[in-house]
């Protein structure tokens, strides 16, 4: 597990809001899941050259909590490509309220799908 802020740009920023918490304060684990989901499926549309859709998620890890006011940002890069699908491997970081001290919270891989117009799996060119 890297633990090193990656330099590249992240694919999504977003700041976590008091609507998006748990009972006990923490952000839910689902909220920071969607917002990978979201970064995965940017990466996956670049790749695919259009839509695709979320098929399957792996090597999920949920590291350290995600508080209010934290900064989100999420960096990913297309680990493999078969003939239909697109595995992204998806790091999530939090700049921690106004101080900005940076953790990673949260990793895993999210494996899409190439669609069709209908729906259906396509393949997917090369580059
Ligand atoms: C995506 C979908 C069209 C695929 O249809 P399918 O005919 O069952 O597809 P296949 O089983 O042939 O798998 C297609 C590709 O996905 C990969 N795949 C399927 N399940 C996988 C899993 N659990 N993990 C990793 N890869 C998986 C297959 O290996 C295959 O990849 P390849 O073509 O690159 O070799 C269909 O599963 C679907 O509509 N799922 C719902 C998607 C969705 O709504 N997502 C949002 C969730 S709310």
């Amino acid at each position: 597990m890297t633990e090193t802020m990656p330099e590249s740009h992240a694919v999504l920023r977003t700041v976590a809001m008091p609507s998006d918490v748990n009972g006990a304060g923490d952000i839910f684990g689902g909220w920071v899941l969607s917002q990978m989901d979201i970064a995965g499926g940017i990466i996956a549309i670049e790749r695919a050259g259009g839509r695709v859709a979320t098929v399957a998620v792996e090597a999920m890890k949920f590291i350290r909590p995600v508080k209010i006011n934290d900064i989100l940002c999420i960096y990913g890069e297309v680990e493999s490509v078969g003939t239909t699908s697109i595995a992204v491997r998806l790091d999530a970081w939090v700049l921690r309220g106004y101080k900005g001290a940076s953790e990673k919270v949260t990793e895993g891989v999210f494996t899409f799908v190439a669609l069709d117009e209908e729906g259906k799996k396509r393949p997917i060119h090369n580059t």
